[in-house]
């Protein structure tokens, strides 16, 4: 088993360019089904939910190769319709390729994606919008079974809540289906825009990405597109969060201001300096940092719910008493039982977090919970006195390509190695 350990205490400096979205890859690999053709995807982030989406596709029967920071997937050879348990088990977002499946071949197979560390995963709103395009749909011993006895045809459908995936899943659905679908409430991450732009490159007349309002009218007519993969937003603010914690002056290349401004505008709340650029952003944390104002996660351009760890791990020593609202997930402060061991004054109730901040922190062995509650362990392991050790790294690898070298490159004094007890 392999451990960060981080040595507290240096303030960043240096510059790094953020990796492609894995929020934005995965969707668009999936949307790949629908090319029955090759498609290449540029400033594919090296994650092990990305090789868990590759591993997807070849049992669909794609071909899925990398080229550098290129994956190219050729759907022509896809035989399959069904995704197998273990293959659903390893990633709960393989949800996303329920739409393309359905879309392109009329029929599709799925275990049910269990819960995972942030709680109960529904997928209630996705099943919806699917029957509302004339898909049979079951769910039996733990799997679902989808089928259109008949071409999809376009619907109104109308999301209670603006879910990223059901969003996904609908858009992918309706390039296949006869006539017009408008999807309303629909989620406005920029992700979302990113997946429309692929479509629209397939030859689907998508429109209103960004907006609640998406219509879609396919059918998808080229068998494969060239995508860029635009910036990710939440390693952006991981590593935003890295500087403020730690302290000093860092430059974040190839990123998008306007996708972090929620971020931006509570760091600069407590105290940081930011100073954007047209594709970069400049953290600068020159003195000890003061309580945010209230920071309360909400669908984009809310303030994001993935970027609320590593605030929270930004903000353990900051003067005054921060407040934490998780509107979005209802398990989403695991990481705060962690960093309290780190001498950190975290309470948790119900969907709110109080953090007091306290004078220091001390380093010392971690294991990360999920995904961003381990990005959360390692931003307040920077601040902290002495030597911390983080575990749980497949949580973290799945959305960060190297936070190791990342943090390194900032000027942190990280590596990456075997646990003692191994
Ligand atoms: C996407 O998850 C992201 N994952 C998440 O990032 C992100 O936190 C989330 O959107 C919100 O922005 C990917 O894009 C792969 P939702 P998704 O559907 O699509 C409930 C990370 O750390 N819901 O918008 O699963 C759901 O339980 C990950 O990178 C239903 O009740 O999020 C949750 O409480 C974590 N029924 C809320 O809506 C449904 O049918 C938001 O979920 C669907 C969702």
């Amino acid at each position: 088993m392999e451990v960060l350990k981080i040595k507290g205490g240096r303030r960043l400096s240096g510059s790094l360019r953020i990796q492609g979205a894995k929020n934005s890859a995965l969707p668009i690999l999936a949307a790949s089904i629908l090319a029955d053709g090759e498609s290449v995807i540029h400033n594919c982030p090296r994650l092990s939910d990305v090789d868990a989406a590759a591993r997807i596709l070849r049992c669909l029967g794609c071909s899925v190769r990398r080229e550098g920071e290129s994956v190219i997937v050729d759907s022509s050879g896809m035989n399959r319709c069904c995704i197998p348990d273990q293959l659903m088990r390893e990633m709960r977002s393989s949800v996303i390729f329920l739409g393309a499946i359905l879309g392109r071949c009329g029929e599709a197979q799925l275990s049910y994606p269990g819960g995972c560390e942030l709680g109960p995963r529904p997928i209630d709103m996705h099943i919806a919008a699917l029957r509302a395009m004339g898909a049979e749909i079951s769910e039996r011993d733990g799997s679902i079974f989808c089928r259109a006895r008949k071409k999809l045809s376009g619907a109104r459908i109308n999301l209670v809540f603006p879910s990223v995936g059901a969003t996904e899943n609908a858009m992918l659905a309706a390039c296949c289906c006869q006539g017009v679908t408008v999807v309303s409430n629909a989620a406005c991450e920029p992700e979302i825009t990113d997946l429309q732009d692929y479509l629209v490159s397939l030859g689907a007349r998508i429109t209103g990405a960004g907006t609640p309002v998406i219509t879609v009218e396919g059918p998808i007519v080229r068998r494969g597109a060239e995508h860029t993969v635009l910036p990710d937003r939440i390693a952006a603010a991981t590593y935003m969060s890295a500087a403020a914690s730690a302290g000093g002056d860092i430059e974040l290349r190839s990123i998008v201001p306007e996708h972090v401004r929620r971020v931006s505008d509570v760091l600069a709340a407590a105290g940081c300096e930011i100073k954007e650029g047209k594709d970069s952003i400049r953290v600068i944390s020159s003195k000890p940092l003061r309580a945010a104002p209230t920071v309360v996660t909400r669908p984009y351009p809310g303030f994001p719910t993935d970027a609320q760890p590593p605030l929270m791990g930004a903000l353990l020593r900051a003067e005054g008493t921060s407040v934490f609202v998780e509107n979005i997930f209802e398990n989403r402060y695991r990481h705060a039982g962690e960093l309290r061991r780190m001498g950190a004054d975290i309470k948790t109730e119900g969907k709110v977090a109080i953090v007091s901040g306290v004078k220091r922190l001390h380093g010392c062995a971690l294991e990360a919970t999920d995904l961003r509650g381990g990005a959360a362990l390692a931003v307040a392991a920077l601040g902290a006195e002495g030597a911390s050790s983080v575990s749980g790294l497949r949580h973290i690898d799945r959305g960060y390509e190297d936070m190791a070298g990342e943090l390194s490159a900032l000027g942190a004094d990280v590596c990456r190695q075997a646990a003692e007890d191994d």
